[in-house]
């Protein structure tokens, strides 16, 4: 199809505003494009399992969006971004300096993270609304986060989240743009840049902020790295009331620690917790389910993994079902669950081999080594023999016949 592209923006919109129609429309074009073009048909089919975890998204979403978006629109100057607006670009490569991203094509569903991160983060874009009352006290809104933590864990899409619910267009920097090895330019294009971001009403988003905020004793590259720094600095500096400004690193302890400061909010994104994991898990698996013991299972075998890779370990699971499970692509073919369990192992164990390094190592040990090992450790994690059985493949008989130890708990749950 063509401008399919196009067709997606508003596929996004419409599911956004009205799912359940939308949807149903959506679901009739993905059929036919699975006869003409199977890639566009996974594409579709890909956003309409996003609008269903959208639609599990708690009713304040709309209504509050909306007035926080107005709010921040009243609050923040410039003039309006459109698609036709002419981009910086590097003067001697002619490389662009931005990409940006328009808030009807960004996603709506915010990262998963600790209830009280998420707290902290909606209070930050609420304030936008109190920004008259802030104002008389002498404060206001937030306007400059940088959002650090170890890789995968969701900090850009934190930031983009941020600009979709602010509904503000994300002028993100390009590094590959700004970066220059003729010296001086870097410099002149980050002020390029922020002139730029500064003109316009729009959420600029500095990622992989490490590479332009880098400390100035780095010994390698003295010169050049205080220049840079020293335009990010007081092109920070200049952008005060202009607009909100994001950055995102995962390095943070490079950064010079007088860019740090310029910064109001620093949100420390970790590695998820088990709650947090399960929740992942839980909107990761759509359109399947996970039940109760196999839930606990890959939350245990995940300890210690980012978001980005349970969510490259459930789509393995999802590949390896159709494969080798027996379920039919949407999953419904209803097995019992010690061959359920069965498959989430097995599918565990092939992702183990494929994706290098990804489980803890003790995890990886249990899970690659033999049945009994495995067993005896789920059931010193409190997993009933029942549960046990179930995830490793065996009946309770024998469970109970080949288990090492007797003092462990047994049938509470299972
Ligand atoms: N907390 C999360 N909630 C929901 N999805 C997540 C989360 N963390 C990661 N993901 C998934 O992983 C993908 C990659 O996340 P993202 O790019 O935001 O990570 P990042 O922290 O910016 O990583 P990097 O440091 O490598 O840039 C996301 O698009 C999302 O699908
Ligand atoms: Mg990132």
């Amino acid at each position: 199809m063509e401008h399919f592209d196009i067709v997606l923006a508003l596929s996004r919109i419409a599911l956004d505003a009205d799912a359940p129609r939308a949807a149903h429309q959506l679901e009739r074009l993905k059929a036919l494009l699975t006869e003409t073009d199977k890639e566009q048909a996974g594409k579709l089919g890909r956003l309409l399992t996003k609008g269903a975890r959208r639609q599990a998204m708690a009713p304040m979403a709309l209504e509050e969006m909306r007035s926080t978006a107005e709010a921040a629109r009243r609050h923040l100057p410039g003039e309006t971004l459109t698609p036709s607006t002419p981009l910086p670009h590097d003067r001697e490569t002619s490389a662009p300096l931005v990409n940006i991203q328009f808030p009807e094509g960004i996603e709506t569903e915010p990262p998963i993270l600790t209830e009280r991160l998420s707290a902290a983060i909606d209070d930050l874009l609420n304030e936008w609304q109190r920004a008259d009352e802030l104002d008389r006290i002498g404060t206001r809104p937030h306007t400059r986060c940088l959002i650090f933590g170890p890789p995968g864990v969701g900090k850009t899409k934190l930031a983009h989240y941020l600009a979709k619910r602010l509904e503000l267009p994300c002028v993100e920097a390009r590094l590959d743009g700004l970066v220059s090895s003729f010296l001086g330019t870097t410099a002149r294009n980050i002020g390029s840049l922020f002139d730029f971001a500064n003109r316009y009403r729009c959420v600029l988003f500095l990622d992989e902020f490490d590479a332009i905020a880098k400390a100035r004793d780095d010994a390698q590259e003295v010169g050049e790295i205080k220049r840079v720094v020293n335009s990010l600095l007081q092109s920070l500096d200049g952008r005060d009331g202009k607009g909100f400004t994001l950055a995102a690193t995962n390095h943070e302890h490079l950064l010079d620690t007088a860019v740090w400061r310029r910064f109001d909010a620093r949100i420390h994104l970790g590695l998820p917790d088990a709650e947090t994991r399960g929740k992942l898990l839980d909107t990761f698996v759509k359109p399947l389910s996970l039940q109760g013991a196999e839930r606990r299972f890959l939350q245990w075998a995940t300890e210690g993994m980012s978001g980005a890779d349970v969510e490259a370990l459930i789509d393995a699971g999802k590949r390896f079902i159709v494969l080798h499970g027996g379920a039919d692509a949407d999953g419904r073919k209803r097995r019992d669950a010690a061959t359920r369990g069965r498959t989430i192992l097995e599918a565990l164990r092939r992702h183990a081999l494929l994706s290098g390094r990804l489980f803890r190592p003790d995890r990886a040990a249990l899970l690659m080594g033999s049945d009994e090992a495995l067993m005896q450790a789920l059931l010193n994690e409190s997993f009933t023999q029942q549960e046990t059985g179930d995830l490793v493949g065996l009946s309770q008989s024998q469970v109970s016949r080949r288990k090492a130890r007797p003092e462990t708990r047994a049938g509470t749950d299972g």
